[in-house]
């Protein structure tokens, strides 16, 4: 991969956790990066840190903002920034709204705008922070997984037709991270993300050697591949051993609402995950 010396980036959600990580990475490879939050005083605190320029706001409209920031021209668009929630069909309307728009609909309307630029000049990278969940599934949440299949599906979609024409793309997949969103996942975070959670700067590792590798999927943990290939493979199997999960989460949040003693569920999940446990029952990530 070329030098990103002078490269010109955009990072949504760069205020704190992946996206932070993403951004201070840029930066140390001499990259011009942009650093969008909807938290205005946390874009601020790392674009000051990592000589940038901060571009505060919803990510699910930045682009056209983020480019002029950067004098016109954008490189690589990180798009970042995501939402999850708890809920199945019963989630309100408006917040499966919420999620699609960020978590799908920022993507598409980045795209939008710089894709005309990128086909001119030949050259352009889009990055898409999707999920593991994306891959697989994540229990006890329908909106996050729906909208990050469709993330991954737009990328995908991406890729297919603009490769030839110089545009590259990459999803990242990760499963756990050590970031404030993990605190958020609840009792299936407990018990599936935490124990193989890893530091937000391993997932901006993984992204650099993909795109010295020149590859689409980024996954920075080393079981979602087999994971994946899983679901595929025997996608019954892969079902049945996730559900096979969500009743253990179901069991677990049974026992704290009756207050009895948790042990098979302490704050780091780590025992909630006996050995026996089919490795696809495990495959379902944030
Ligand atoms: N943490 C995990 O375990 C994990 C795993 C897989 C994928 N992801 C994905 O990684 C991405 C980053 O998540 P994270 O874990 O770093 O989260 P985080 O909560 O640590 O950080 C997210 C940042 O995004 C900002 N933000 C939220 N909504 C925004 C919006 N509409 N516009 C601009 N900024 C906004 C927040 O203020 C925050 O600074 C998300 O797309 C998430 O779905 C996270």
């Amino acid at each position: 991969m070329k030098s990103l010396r002078d490269s010109a980036v955009v990072v949504t959600g760069a205020g704190g956790g992946i996206g932070a990580a993403l951004a201070r990475r840029f930066a140390a490879e001499g990259a011009s990066v942009a650093v969008n939050d909807l938290d205005a005083a946390a874009a601020e605190a790392v674009a000051e840190e990592t000589g940038g320029i901060a571009v505060p706001g919803d990510a699910a409209t930045v682009a056209s903002r983020a480019r002029e920031a950067l004098g016109g021209t954008v490189d690589i668009f990180c798009a970042n920034a995501g939402a999850g929630t708890e809920g199945g069909p019963d989630a309100p309307d408006a917040l499966w709204d919420a999620t699609w728009d960020l978590n799908v609909m920022a993507h598409v309307r980045a795209a939008r705008e710089l894709l005309p630029g990128w086909l001119e000049r030949g050259q352009g990278r889009f990055v898409s922070t999707v999920s593991a969940a994306g891959l697989l599934t994540m229990v006890g949440s329908a909106p996050y997984s729906v909208t990050k299949h469709a993330a991954l599906a737009f990328a995908e979609w991406l890729s297919v037709t603009y490769r030839h024409r110089g545009v590259d793309v990459h999803a990242i997949c990760p499963e756990g991270v050590r970031t404030d969103m993990l605190t958020t996942t609840g009792t299936a975070g407990d018990i599936v993300l935490r124990p193989g959670a890893i530091d937000p700067e391993a997932v901006a590792d993984a992204l650099f050697a993909a795109f010295d590798e020149g590859r689409f999927l980024v996954l920075p943990h080393p079981t979602t591949q087999s994971l994946y290939a899983a679901r595929a493979g025997d996608t019954d199997t892969w079902l049945s051993g996730m559900n096979r999960l969500q009743q253990k989460v179901e069991r677990a949040e049974a026992r704290v609402r009756g207050g009895a003693q948790t042990e098979a569920e302490p704050a780091t999940g780590q025992a909630a995950r006996p050995a026996a446990e089919p490795e696809v029952a495990e495959g379902e990530r944030a």
